[in-house]
């Protein structure tokens, strides 16, 4: 079998002008997914990056989303009760989820309470694994998967060095010790869970991310596990909204932006 992985760059001035063009891309991945399957399902993570991109989808921006139909999971989440100041869900929340028409009930937040997180993380795989259409597979299938990256390369909580990087079978694990901080447990959906999703979206901006995204883009079809993020290996493409900064260790990263391409290996 020839591996292969498209990922697709699109190149900002600043985080800003990134969020938006994600934004307007959400809205119409969403749009499609309802008028085809009636469902959309979308997975967020957690971080500062994403902060304008959920503002403008909790404002005028996102009025026309299809909130009522749309399923929303968590990529990771921090062991703290909902309530804690480094919940991704609590952040989310009160940055944009609590003003949108979602029914509550779509929202599937992991219990970062719940102890043990190995007990937590099995509830969760059992949320996602009812997903319709994912055959005989363990892993679900997400139309979007949301994420961000760190200066280390890490997405969701899957930390260089972890054992969960290396995890085939489970759709989300525990995870006991964070590379970075908040250094709290936590719980993440795992590579081959992301990867079945049908689109991810990186939202990656500043200079503190750059050699990591150029790590990424060296790593080719099978990854490189000192760079978690390129172990997402989705079968279609993946799309990488990044600022100027964060694209400068990218070849002729210095034209003019925005600017979309393509590269596979
Ligand atoms: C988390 C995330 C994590 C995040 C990156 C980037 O829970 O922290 O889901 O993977 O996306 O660490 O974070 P920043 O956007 O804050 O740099």
């Amino acid at each position: 079998m020839v591996l292969r992985v498209e990922r697709r760059t699109h190149v900002f001035p600043d985080l800003t002008a990134a969020s938006n063009a994600l934004a307007r891309q959400l809205m119409a991945r969403a749009t499609e997914a309802v008028r085809v399957r009636g469902r959309f399902s979308m997975v967020i993570s957690g971080g500062r990056t994403p902060v304008g991109l959920y503002e403008r989808l909790g404002g005028a921006g996102g009025r026309r989303f299809p909130w009522k139909a749309t399923e929303l999971f968590f990529a990771d989440e921090r062991c703290v009760p909902p309530d804690h100041p480094d919940s991704n869900f609590g952040a989310a929340w009160r940055t944009f989820l609590s003003g949108v028409p979602i029914p509550r009930a779509q929202i599937h937040r992991m219990r970062g309470e719940l102890g043990p997180a190995s007990l937590a993380a099995r509830r969760y795989a059992r949320w996602v694994g009812q997903l319709p259409g994912r055959g005989r597979s363990t892993t679900p299938r997400f139309d979007v998967v949301l994420l961000g990256i760190g200066p280390d390369g890490h997405t969701a909580s899957l930390f260089p060095g972890s054992p969960a990087i290396r995890e085939l079978r489970r759709a989300v694990v525990a995870v006991a010790r964070s590379g970075l901080p908040p250094f709290v447990g936590r719980l993440t959906l795992t590579p081959p869970a992301l990867s079945s999703a049908r689109e991810v979206d990186f939202l990656v901006a500043g200079d503190d991310k750059a050699a990591a995204i150029a790590g990424i883009f060296r790593s080719g079809a099978t990854g490189d596990p000192r760079f978690p993020a390129s172990l997402v290996r989705p079968p279609g493409p993946t799309h990488w909204f990044l600022d100027r900064k964060a694209a400068q260790g990218l070849p002729s990263s210095s034209g003019r932006a925005p600017r979309s391409r393509s590269n596979s290996s």
